[in-house]
Order: C-alpha cells, then sequence, then structure tokens
C-alpha cells in the first residue's frame, strides 16, 4: 500500500536518501528542510567534498530521471505554524525526523552553538509532538537518537530499557544515559520528551539509537553525481571513517585522537534505509515508544584505522596513522557491549565494513582528490 511518508531533514545525509529510497518503492514523499547544514557548512568553511545541487535541482533530476515527483517545503520545524500545517495538508502516515543539528563538536564551540542545538534540536522535537497531535495521533512518528546517548557504560547496553531489581521490588526503565557532549544530551532530552508524551498521549513512536554511518553508494544514488549525498570530513560535520579515507587519499597520517580504543557500533547508509523501511512496515503501537538500537559492527578508533591502512595500501596510497591529543573528554579504554537483536528480529541483513566497501569509498574520494582541504580535518574545537 502506498504510504504518505514526510522526511523532515530531508536534504540532509541521510534524509536525502531516504528520501529517494522511498520514492522509489512508490511512496508519496514530502521533504521538510530549513537548508540549516549548508548554511552551517558555509559558515564554519567546512564544505562537504564536491558540490551537492540545491534541493529544487536534485528533485527536478530525480524526476526527469525516473518520473516521480518528490514534494519540497523550505522551512524551519521550530516555527510551529509552519510545520503543523505541513503536516495538516499532507496528511502524512508516517514522519521521518532527521532535522536536527546533528554533530558533537558543532555543540560543544561556543555559548552561539549550544544554545541553538538546545533550542533547534528540542523545540522541533516539541513541535512534531504537538502537530502529530493536533491532525493525527496514529501517525507513527520514526525519531533518529544515537547510540551516544547510552555512553559507554560498564555494563552491557540493552535496546532502550533496563530491568530493576532494588529492595525486592522490580521495574523497568530507560536504560540509564550518559552524554558526552551536549549534542549527545539533546538526543536523551527528545527521548524523554517522547517517552512523556506518549504516555500522556498515546503517541506510536519509533526511537532509534543509531550509530555513525558511513557509505554513499544506495541503489538509487549509484554512479549518478546529481544525485549523490553529502560528503564532511572536517572536524565539526564528518565522521571518523570520513577523515581517515580522505587523508589516506590525501597522502597525511590518519589522526587518532588518544589511545584509539573509543569504540562504536557503526553501519552502513544502505541499513540506515533498510532499518527505516522495517521500522516503517512494523509500526510501533499506540502509546509504545519503542527503542530499537541501529548499528552491525563494533569497532574502536585503531581498529577503524587499520582498516582504512589494510585498503588503502592495496590500491597503492602509502598510509600510516599517529595519534594526536584528544580533543575530546571521553574514555579511551572501555568495555563495550550492546545489544542489536531488534533490527535482527525483524529480518534486518547487515552490510558490512568490508575491504571492498572502504576501496570503492576510496575511489570516488580520489576523484575528487584536488578538492581536499586537509586543514578543515584538525580538530579546533575542545571539549574542555
Ligand atoms: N549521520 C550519522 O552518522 C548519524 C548517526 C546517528 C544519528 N544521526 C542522526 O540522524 C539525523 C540525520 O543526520 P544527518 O547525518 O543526515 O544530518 P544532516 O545535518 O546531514 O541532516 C539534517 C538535516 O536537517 C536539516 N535541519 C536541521 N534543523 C532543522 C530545522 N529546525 N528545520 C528544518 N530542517 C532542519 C538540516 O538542514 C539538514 O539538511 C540527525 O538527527 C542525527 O543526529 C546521524
Amino acid at each position: 500500500m502506498v504510504k504518505r511518508v514526510l522526511i523532515l531533514g530531508g536534504d540532509g545525509f541521510l534524509g536525502w536518501p531516504t528520501a529517494l529510497h522511498q520514492s522509489s518503492k512508490g511512496n508519496e514523499v514530502l521533504i521538510i528542510d530549513n537548508y540549516f547544514r549548508r548554511n552551517a557548512s558555509a559558515e564554519y568553511k567546512v564544505h562537504t567534498l564536491y558540490e551537492i545541487p540545491s534541493l529544487n535541482d536534485r528533485v527536478k533530476f530525480w524526476k526527469k530521471l525516473k518520473n516521480r515527483q518528490i514534494l519540497i517545503e523550505i522551512g524551519d520545524i521550530c516555527d510551529y505554524e509552519f510545520l503543523l500545517n505541513s503536516v495538516r495538508n499532507f496528511k502524512p502516515d508516517v514522519i521521518i525526523h532527521y532535522a536536527e543539528q546533528p554533530s558533537a563538536p558543532y555543540s560543544m564551540i561556543g555559548h552561539k552553538e549550544a544554545t541553538f542545538t538546545l533550542k533547534n534540536n528540542l523545540i522541533g522535537t516539541l513541535n512534531l509532538i504537538f502537530a502529530v497531535k493536533e491532525t493525527n495521533i496514529n501517525t507513527h512518528i520514526i525519531k533518529l537518537g544515537t547510540m551516544g546517548e547510552y555512553g559507554t557504560p560498564n555494563i552491557d547496553i540493552e535496546e532502550g530499557y533496563l530491568k530493576i531489581q532494588h529492595n525486592g521490588r522490580n521495574e523497568e526503565f530507560l536504560f540509564p544515559r550518559q552524554a558526552g557532549s551536549l549534542y549527545h544530551t539533546t538526543k536523551i532530552q527528545d527521548t524523554d520528551l517522547l517517552y512523556f508524551y506518549v504516555r500522556v498521549w498515546g503517541l506510536k513512536v519509533t526511537d532509534l539509537m543509531q550509530g555513525p554511518v558511513y557509505g554513499l553508494f544506495t541503489d538509487e544514488m549509484e554512479d549518478c553525481d546529481e544525485l549523490l549525498t553529502a560528503f564532511n570530513y572536517d572536524e565539526i560535520f564528518g565522521t571518523v571513517l570520513n577523515r581517515f579515507m580522505v587523508q589516506a587519499v590525501a597522502g597525511v597520517p590518519l589522526t587518532v585522537y588518544g589511545k584509539g580504543g573509543q569504540t562504536r557500533g557503526y553501519l552502513n547508509i544502505l541499513d540506515t534505509l533498510n532499518c527505516i523501511d522495517l521500522a516503517i512496515q512494523n509500526p510501533a503501537n499506540s502509546s509504545e515508544l519503542r527503542i530499537l538500537n541501529q548499528f552491525t559492527q563494533t569497532f574502536s578508533v585503531n581498529a577503524l584505522a587499520d582498516l582504512v591502512i589494510e585498503a588503502a595500501n592495496s590500491i597503492g596510497l602509502n598510509t600510516k596513522k599517529e595519534t594526536i591529543v584528544n580533543p575530546r573528554k571521553e574514555m579511551e579504554n572501555h568495555y563495550y557491549n550492546p545489544s542489536a537483536k531488534g533490527f535482527k528480529k525483524l529480518g534486518l541483513k547487515p552490510n558490512f565494513l568490508t575491504q571492498e566497501v572502504i576501496c570503492k569509498i576510496l575511489q570516488k574520494i580520489i576523484r575528487f582528490k584536488n578538492k581536499i582541504n586537509v586543514e578543515i580535518i584538525q580538530p579546533k574545537t575542545k571539549w574542555t
């Protein structure tokens, strides 16, 4: 059955491939985005590796290629009247909420960025909750959280909840959360907002605790430069794997923050799309905050560096790693054992990080080698 899918933040790294994927499945898609990410990249001079066409041009190209229409509205979801009208007019079955300030370093730059992150992320989520309540309480909200909400506790990480026995009595609570940045703190607060309104108003919510996503290739974007999603490799918006791969191509050492034992759960962008599909096909129930951990493999920073070095050397790049002072306040060696049973149960077939996958991304980066600016990789934002 055709679904009406509203994608908040649909111009972003994950939102755009999600829009293409949902459109190619025959669903009706509306994107809302306010270009925050493009504007912030320009303001902090941390451009993506290659130029990205405007959202207008992107959807025109998609229409020409596939004869499918993706609707767009440029606007800020922190503007409640705007969001409410859009939701009222489009009547979505499902809303995928990507529209947040997504960078930990950005949130730690200073007071201006901290205030923006807090307001943008929390008011956006609150407005979405109210818009759904005002229009159709049965709309399924799929919200992007992060594995970073859990931090790195010295116990196994469950999916969302933990059963506690205390003085002979039992209760189930949200799993204890320990953020490592203000950005991650806003994700925890989003979860708390959703948990509250799920209980009082009976919303249907899936909160996805996602790990860092890598990859550039999906069925819809494959081999088509006009449709490619953004690729950031800078200290603010880039992820560690992107930074390492760009450093390998630029011929500079891969910079490992501190001891490099920081371990996280990662996933291929193909699996973000698959997980969203599975969440849409298996919606949360009314009054349910369903929390699913969304990653497929765990790696330490050192392990990622070693994988990139092996792949880079196999295609003739001469690469090594070096240690630099960690700009963040985080544990550099720790226990890490998160559960990811939920999506397995729903049928996820993971796409793993293989040498082939890394080499394919390296080849893409090589095409844009003359655009690389290694200066923007060095960390300037410090936690303390
Ligand atoms: N990319 C990852 O590895 C990753 C990992 C875990 C969680 N997430 C979460 O997934 C979501 C999407 O991440 P991404 O990497 O695609 O980020 P992104 O910055 O590329 O995309 C977010 C989009 O939302 C838009 N936006 C932000 N605030 C808005 C507002 N108030 N109104 C309208 N549009 C707004 C931005 O312009 C941007 O296009 C974020 O919530 C992020 O925290 C991402």
